[in-house]
């Protein structure tokens, strides 16, 4: 009799211990299937460098002329499965007053993200979207539903040449917050 009630006993044991260790297996199995279903959610999808980009000499800008327009081109981009080489990421207003000081403006309309051309007829950047303009200077002016001025972009000068940290920041408001 205490014979037949060990033997149940094991039996129930093995029984729990084969359930508790299949179902172990199972969750480690099922970590690396959950990563590859759910990938890239949760990530960063595109991820632009953040190290300064080089535009342009410094000679190649003509001191009080009017802002030119470039392209940014990272050497190196990621989105969820690729790295990309060469890739244009934005493109910046660049513009060199007498005294030889470089400044860049994003391209990028503040409002909800046009194009920004410079109109050499009335000396400003327009926004051919909803006509928002803004002075030389990047600043507001009262034309249009942007909310703040062009985004300066961060420049600096390298052995003669044009480094710009782009950046992209959110729409519509009147704060600077990056994105
Ligand atoms: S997107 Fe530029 S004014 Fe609306």
């Amino acid at each position: 009799m205490a014979d037949t009630k060990k033997l149940e006993n094991r039996r129930r044991f093995l029984k729990i211990a084969t359930l508790g260790m299949g179902g172990a297996v199972t969750a480690l199995m099922s970590v690396p299937l959950l990563r590859f279903f759910l990938h890239p959610v949760g990530r960063r999808m595109v991820s632009t460098p953040e190290a300064p980009i080089d535009v342009a000499g410094v000679a190649d800008i003509v001191a009080g002329a009017a802002p030119v327009r470039l392209p940014i081109i990272a050497s190196g981009v990621r989105d969820a499965w690729n790295r990309l080489e060469d890739v244009a990421v934005g493109s910046c207003w660049l513009q060199k007053d007498e005294a030889g000081t470089v400044k860049a403006f994003s391209a990028v309309c503040p409002h909800l993200g046009c194009s920004v051309d410079f109109s050499q007829a009335s000396n400003d950047f327009r926004c051919p979207c909803h006509n928002s303009a803004f002075a030389k200077d990047g600043t507001k002016k009262d034309d249009g539903p942007a909310k703040r001025g062009l985004d300066p972009l961060e420049v600096s000068i390298v052995d003669g040449r044009i480094r710009v940290r782009y950046q992209r920041f959110r729409n519509d408001i009147a704060e600077r917050e990056p994105v």
